[in-house]
């Protein structure tokens, strides 16, 4: 289940329904996607997709989404830290960013117009639409370790855009799944 962290109210929702009415008034969908479980983690890309076809079906008819495929990052990735670099910096993008994590775990922060930054840890069958134009950024937990779903209205949309603010300075990427590691002493 995802837990929503809004750090500067000292507030924590972990229940999906309540995490679900938070989200709605800024656009975004958080669902759950129940049986990741019962697929093998060595499953393939086309073995995910289609274990989720009705799913995916029904959010590409809602969202207008043409295309899903599947991206697995490790700790071994190539290329990993240069890929993280890209997302972990507050940023928009002209499409909407929707993911439906299989397996691993990672954090979206949302920096809102009006109103705090919140995180939302995201973990194996959560899934999310975050709004074209949002303000956003990501980061995996300490395991390194993401499987998920995306899907595209249009590839060519989903380039980062850049706010510059340096809102995330501020944050850290807080994960309570099985890898959060508290710091020495606390
Ligand atoms: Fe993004």
């Amino acid at each position: 289940m995802a837990t929503v962290t809004l750090r500067d109210e000292n507030r924590v929702l972990e229940d999906p329904a309540e995490i679900s009415a938070f989200l709605a008034p800024f656009g975004i969908w958080y669902r759950r996607f129940e049986g990741s479980d019962q697929l093998p983690e060595n499953a393939t890309d086309p073995e995910i997709l289609d274990a989720y076809r009705e799913p995916i079906e029904l959010l590409k008819a809602e969202g207008g989404y043409v295309t899903a495929d599947v991206i697995n990052v490790k700790p071994e990735t190539p290329g990993l830290d240069a890929m993280l670099n890209k997302f972990n910096k507050e940023h928009w993008h002209d499409e909407d960013e929707v993911r439906f994590i299989v397996h691993g775990r990672g954090v979206f922060h949302i920096h809102p117009p009006e109103g705090p930054v919140f995180g939302i840890e995201m973990v194996k069958g959560d899934m999310i639409r975050v709004p074209r134009g949002t303000h956003h950024w990501f980061d995996l937990c300490s395991d390194k370790t993401i499987r998920a779903v995306r899907l595209f209205q249009d590839t060519s949309g989903w380039t980062p855009h850049y706010t510059e603010t340096k809102a995330e300075a501020g944050f850290e990427p807080l994960c309570f799944g099985p890898s959060y590691m508290p710091a020495p002493g606390i």
